[in-house]
């Protein structure tokens, strides 16, 4: 049919054709801006599909997202004791649906009160290898048990019986070997063998257990059960704790009964940042996570990145990764031991006049920036993201710190120690080659929590919302820098966890490299640039990261490629 507004009655026509197409119109955009305000499905994403399972067992029961977090992190400390475990700790970010109430549930190992600040180095001031890395002395106290405990009883509905009863099964029944598992009990194996009861855990035969091995802890699931049944008490006091600490002094270590009386949770208040609309949540210290995260998005709001070729983008991102880690270095510890700016590194004033001095046809050298000294940071870790249908959320990252922790285990207990001491700067205040001090500010102590890198995040703009992070040590901040630009470009959630990746970390003053992350002419390009290059043999990372889209109401969710994690949504 023709419609013809010349014809008599045609005004009529005409007034009620706009007025229905402009009802029409306001339809269009009332539906297009409508936002879910509860998700249509639950995700979970974890390095484990077991992990995975577990948090959707615990949903399906009718846990919340912080039920689910106790039953994947536990369950996580059964099947991948490379990575985390409850004698290692980390960092859970909480959102509350129904009240948007956020916060940091901070787990994050403590050194033992016996720590001083030289006790890894040797009478001539020299670090003594190793043993901050391997063995009892390398561990600090754990937080991951307190931080269960606490998030359960605060945050959950499910008594920990319930939210711990997958990994104590799992921990019973056992769990197969997969080729992950075999490549990093590989590089750590030599270690692993010096403690009988790892060897005897965790190897077979003494040897890389073969794939499809399946592995039993029993006493690690009597651990499990003794917190499941007395919470807090569980683990840090009783029979339990005194095998901890017998089984740590017995080998070298210089662990208190005291030590575990005082662990503690703190609650902190995440960082917060805004990008180009993008509203960032992060972690705050103990970890540099956030305040660096913040201070490299700050940087880049200044640049046009969209505008950019492929190549000025990397050196533009390599340039804000360079200054935001020397002031990691200079400034970030423990916040209960030192003063944080934290107002001023977040700060896009501040990011002003970091930017001011980056230019487009060169690189900065480190060398040309104010000194500080780089501390390592521990190369494996894990991380998991959750979304319940309420809407509520979990980034949480976790960690032993190198694969396998401390590779030590106190006799009866099933808990494999971590070697987060290794995250304090063994030897602060030395001198770089220009004279420049730093790294004070995470210099050990006792009772100090050590600096580190892991870095859960959400990131909201109006429409959208993602829950991300990764293990990887100092580049877990930088990994989740180029998953945030991904997220900002609109790309979906599978690009944030596949992209190649690439890093800087201030010191040693290279650009570090997945294969085939810069392509030949790429590398050429920043090498005339004045940038040093140096290409990692294999990929890095293991992102788990969810996307909300609100106003489609659907949710996707990545597991990444590089690893053997799983990510799943559901609807329970
Ligand atoms: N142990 C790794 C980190 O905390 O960054």
């Amino acid at each position: 049919m023709r419609l013809d507004f010349s014809q008599p009655g045609g005004f009529y026509l005409k007034r009620l054709f706009t007025q229905t197409a402009g009802l029409l119109v306001l339809l269009f955009v009332f539906i297009n801006s409508a936002q879910a305000t509860t998700p249509s499905a639950s995700a979970v994403a974890s390095a484990h599909p077991i992990a995975t399972a577990a948090g959707h067992e615990i949903l399906a029961a009718g846990g919340n997202a912080f039920d689910a977090a106790v039953a994947v992190s536990a369950t996580l400390a059964v099947v991948e004791p490379a990575g985390s475990g409850i004698g290692g700790g980390g960092f859970w970010l909480l959102h509350r649906a129904k009240d948007g109430f956020e916060t940091m549930i901070d787990g994050r190992e403590r050194a033992p009160l016996a720590a001083h600040r030289d006790m890894y180095l040797d009478k001539d001031g020299k670090v003594i290898n190793g043993l901050s890395m391997n063995g009892p002395l390398a561990a600090g106290i754990p937080g991951e048990p307190a931080a269960l405990v606490h998030i359960a009883e605060k945050y959950g509905r499910l008594p920990l019986s319930k939210s711990l009863a997958p990994a104590i099964r799992v921990a019973r029944d056992g769990f197969a070997v997969n080729e992950r598992y075999r490549m990093l009990a590989g590089f750590r194996l030599k270690q692993m063998r010096k403690d009988p009861e790892t060897a005897a855990i965790f190897l077979h035969h003494n040897d890389v257990p073969p794939v499809g091995h399946v592995i039993k802890q029993v006493d690690l699931a009597d651990t499990l059960t003794a917190i499941a049944k007395q919470g807090h008490a569980g683990f840090y006091a009783g029979e339990i704790a005194k095998k901890l600490v017998a089984g740590v002094r017995k080998a070298g270590g210089i662990w208190r009964q005291q030590d575990l009386d005082e662990y503690r949770v703190v609650e902190r208040q995440p960082i917060y940042g805004e990008y180009k609309g993008l509203r960032i949540t992060s972690a705050a210290p103990p970890s540099s996570g956030g305040i660096a995260l913040v201070t490299m998005l700050n940087i880049l709001a200044g640049f046009e990145l969209d505008k950019m070729d492929e190549t000025r983008r990397i050196h533009t991102i390599i340039e804000a990764m360079r200054r935001a880690y020397r002031d990691r270095a200079e400034y970030l510890g423990d916040p209960d031991f030192i003063s944080i700016p934290t107002k001023q590194l977040t700060h896009p004033f501040y990011a002003d006049g970091l930017r001011n001095n980056i230019r487009l046809d060169r690189t900065t050298a480190s060398s040309n920036l104010p000194g500080a000294v780089q501390n390592s940071a521990g190369q494996d870790t894990t991380h998991f993201s959750i979304l319940d249908q309420e809407g509520n959320r979990v980034a949480a990252t976790l960690s032993v710190n190198y694969p396998f922790g401390a590779t030590f285990t106190p006799t009866g207990t099933g808990v494999l120690l971590n070697n987060e001491m290794d995250d304090f700067s063994a030897k602060p205040g030395t001198p770089n080659a220009y004279g420049l001090v730093g790294a004070e500010a995470n210099a050990i102590a006792p009772g100090k929590r050590p600096l580190s890198s892991m870095t859960p995040t959400f990131l909201e703009t109006d429409n959208r919302l993602a829950i991300l992070g990764t293990p990887g040590g100092s580049r877990i901040i930088t990994m989740v820098l180029l998953g945030a630009l991904e997220f900002a470009a609109n790309k979906p959630v599978t690009d944030w966890v596949s992209r190649t990746r690439f890093h800087h970390q201030f010191l040693p003053d290279a650009i570090q490299f997945e294969p085939h992350a810069l392509t030949e002419k790429q590398q050429q390009y920043l090498k005339d640039l004045g940038h040093k290059l140096k290409a990692m043999t294999r990929q890095y990372g293991n992102m788990q990261a969810i996307l909300w889209h609100k106003r489609n109401n659907l949710i996707s969710a990545a597991s990444d490629p590089r690893g053997s994690g799983f990510a799943e949504t559901r609807k329970h």
